[in-house]
């Protein structure tokens, strides 16, 4: 009986300590990868993304100044954040970043943003989004 409650208290305990609620994300390592992957093809400056909103997401001093309207990062605070707010759906479904609509999907534009792939990133704001 005893050993089987350590059991069951190590099964708990184990899945915990491997996410690591405290494990520190990288921008340089994480986000960036992310980004460089589903963001940049359009937000590098030259692409339709940036064109239209300003918004380049090609290096930390770039996403750290935002769109031509302002920050869409609050250090610390992912819900207010623009960012993050837009790739995980909780504002107007008009933006949907990266596209992911059946039109832009045909035409090879987009591709959808993995569940960990958000949360990478909600956690690197919640985390003082550090240059780091
Ligand atoms: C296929 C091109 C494309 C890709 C890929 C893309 N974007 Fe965009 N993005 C745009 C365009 C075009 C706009 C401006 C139009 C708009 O605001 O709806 C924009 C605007 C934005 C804005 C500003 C919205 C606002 O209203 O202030 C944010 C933030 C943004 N993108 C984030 C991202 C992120 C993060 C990714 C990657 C996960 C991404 N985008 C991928 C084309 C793209």
């Amino acid at each position: 009986m005893r050993s089987s409650v350590l059991i069951i208290g190590v099964a708990i305990a184990t899945p915990l300590m491997g996410t690591g609620c405290s494990k520190q994300v990288s921008y340089s390592e994480d986000v960036q990868q992310v980004l460089n992957e589903y963001c940049v093809e359009c937000h590098d400056g030259k692409g339709e993304g940036s064109e239209v909103s300003g918004l380049v997401l090609t290096n930390y001093a770039n996403v750290m100044t935002g769109t031509r309207f302002g920050q869409v990062i609050v250090p610390g605070d992912s819900e207010s954040s623009t960012l993050y707010r837009i790739i995980s759906g909780k504002v107007s479904p008009k933006i949907d970043m990266p596209p992911t609509s059946p039109e832009s999907l045909a035409v090879g534009r987009g591709h959808e943003l993995k569940a960990s792939h958000i949360a990478t990133i909600q956690k690197w704001i919640d985390q003082g989004a550090l240059n780091n």
